[in-house]
């Protein structure tokens, strides 16, 4: 049995969307987990996932291991003791590590797909989505949730917490180049430190809120209406709010200025900031060339997606 499940970019509203306000996420195809899981002659759930250098049987990991607390968690919904059941399972993933691209999530919904359809209860989207959204509560502190909706569902959405899913269409495709700083993005501090801030500030922080939350719906409609090309400045305006809510830092704005500078149409760091990815629009004639002066810039590494 063998599933997968894509990285994710959110466009725009990071950060904004825990406090509800919408934001805009795409999956991001060209990287992807992969989990297999077969029948094995030795006892036990054994794991190997080389990314992270794992290769040990369930019962000999802490009980909050990240890979490991997801499977007793499936395995208890599908009724199936891990002490009476020999699996091998084998993740392997092409999504970077903490980079903001969703990796932990896209990890849960592949494994939570794969295991519930090996053992002929494949649940729906929307139970893989709640179950995994209760597994990034665990690591993340107070995530909105966009995360594991956009990975689950691999559609673009728009998204707004506590809401039904919405996706949006793209009317006119575009090109967006994705760099890494190669510097870990702390999610959860970050997120709790935009929290600390708002508690103390609260006036000034819902106002740059209500300002996000204007950006998201504006280019949510020059998606839809196919006019991608508004979404520059849109992207340039969603950044320096980013910056007032403190989560960029000065290597996020390197890469942002030199992908400006190098003809993107607008840029901005995306997810939890700090490090992490940052976004450029492109035409998509010019996108090999910003991608090549974000390396020269400090990326660690570009991808070169279409949004359609
Ligand atoms: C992380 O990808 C996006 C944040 O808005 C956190 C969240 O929505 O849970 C920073």
């Amino acid at each position: 049995m063998k599933s997968s499940a894509p990285g994710k970019i959110i466009l725009f509203g990071e950060h904004a969307v825990v406090y509800n306000r919408p934001a805009l996420a795409v999956p991001v195809n060209q990287v992807q987990v992969d989990v297999e899981i077969l029948d094995s002659d030795s006892a036990g759930v054994w794991i190997h996932a080389p990314i992270i250098d794992l290769h040990a049987e369930l019962s000999t990991l802490q009980p909050d291991h990240a890979i490991g607390s997801v499977i007793l968690k499936v395995l208890s919904l599908l009724d199936t003791s891990p002490s009476s059941t020999n699996i091998q399972i084998n993740i392997s993933s092409t999504i970077p590590v903490a980079s903001g691209l969703g990796s932990g999530a896209a990890v849960s919904v592949a494994l939570i797909r794969a295991l519930s359809s090996f053992f002929s209860n494949p649940l729906t989207d929307n139970q893989i989505n709640e179950l995994v959204f209760e597994i990034e509560k665990l690591h993340h502190g107070t995530p909105s949730g966009i995360d594991n909706t956009v990975i689950t569902f691999n559609k673009p959405v728009y998204f707004i917490k506590g809401q039904p899913i919405e996706t949006f269409t793209v009317g006119k495709p575009f090109t967006i180049v994705i760099a890494d700083t190669g510097i870990p993005a702390p999610t959860k501090e970050s997120v709790g430190d935009v929290r600390r801030l708002w508690l103390k500030d609260n006036n000034k922080f819902e106002n740059i809120f209500n300002e996000i939350a204007q950006i998201s719906l504006i280019a949510r409609r020059s998606i839809e209406s196919g006019k991608p090309e508004l979404l520059g400045d849109l992207m340039d305006h969603n950044h320096s709010l980013l910056q007032q809510l403190t989560v960029s830092s000065p290597e996020l704005d390197k890469l942002v200025l030199s992908a400006r500078d190098a003809g993107a149409l607008g840029a901005k760091l995306s997810g939890g900031g700090r490090g992490g990815n940052m976004i450029a629009l492109v035409n998509q004639a010019e996108a090999s060339q910003v991608a090549e002066s974000l390396i020269k810039a400090g990326a660690k590494n570009t991808i070169i997606t279409e949004i359609k």
